[in-house]
């Protein structure tokens, strides 16, 4: 079973994904959490405080959301620029729910795809997981096509509250990979 103090730092040709630290609040607040528009579909509201990201960080740390939490840093400059992370597990580790965010400034350079495979390769093919499933707005539809550029198929829709945003309701869209699709579209034996 994966703790968080084994959670091992993943590498991508741009990226690192590492456990995050108790420092790591101030470039949260500055690269992703306090804008608007990046929180406009997450089940989260904008930070307005750094203290408020330090403390975020500093649950990440010592597993209070789960031991699958990855920061997202930018291998050229250094920086911290977002989050992938399973928001829930089964209690055996088999199956998962994700998230991801990433700061404007970063969007559509195929980031968050690149994040995606290399969680799914780690969580499939080191981990043992079944399926990992992704859940996103019909209005966020960027988020739509990283999940289907990396394998995620059409499951269904739904419609869910967010309780930190007054109880919105937003119809979301679910999709879906199995470890066997994910063995197959990458041409690997299942072991
Ligand atoms: C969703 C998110 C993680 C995507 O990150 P990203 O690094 O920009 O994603 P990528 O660059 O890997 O891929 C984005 C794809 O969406 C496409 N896209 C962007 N805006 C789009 C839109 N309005 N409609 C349809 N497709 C769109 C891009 O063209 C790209 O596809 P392509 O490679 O075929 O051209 C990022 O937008 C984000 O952090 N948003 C805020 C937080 C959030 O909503 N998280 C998801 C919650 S479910």
């Amino acid at each position: 079973m994966m703790t968080i103090d084994k959670l091992p730092i993943l590498t991508t040709p741009r990226l690192t994904l590492r456990r995050f630290s108790p420092d790591d609040g101030q470039q949260i607040f500055d690269n992703y959490a306090s804008d608007p528009m990046v929180a406009r579909y997450v089940t989260w509201n904008a930070h307005t405080s750094p203290q408020q990201s330090s403390q975020l960080a500093k649950f990440f740390h010592d597993g209070g959301a789960g031991p699958f939490q990855w920061a997202i840093i930018l291998n050229e400059t250094g920086q911290l620029i977002g989050n992938i992370s399973l928001v829930e597990t089964d209690a055996d580790q088999k199956n998962g729910t994700f998230g991801y965010v990433l700061g404007q400034k970063w969007w559509n350079m195929g980031l968050a795809t690149e994040t995606l495979t290399e969680m799914l390769r780690f969580l499939f093919e080191e981990c043992g997981f079944d399926t990992i499933t992704g859940e996103y707005a019909t209005q966020n539809p960027a988020s739509g096509k990283v999940m289907e550029k990396c394998g995620l198929e059409y499951v269904g829709q739904d419609v869910k509250m967010v309780p930190a945003k007054n109880n919105l309701q937003v119809d979301i869209i679910i999709r879906r990979i199995t470890r066997t699709r994910w063995y197959q579209i990458n041409r690997k034996e299942l072991p």
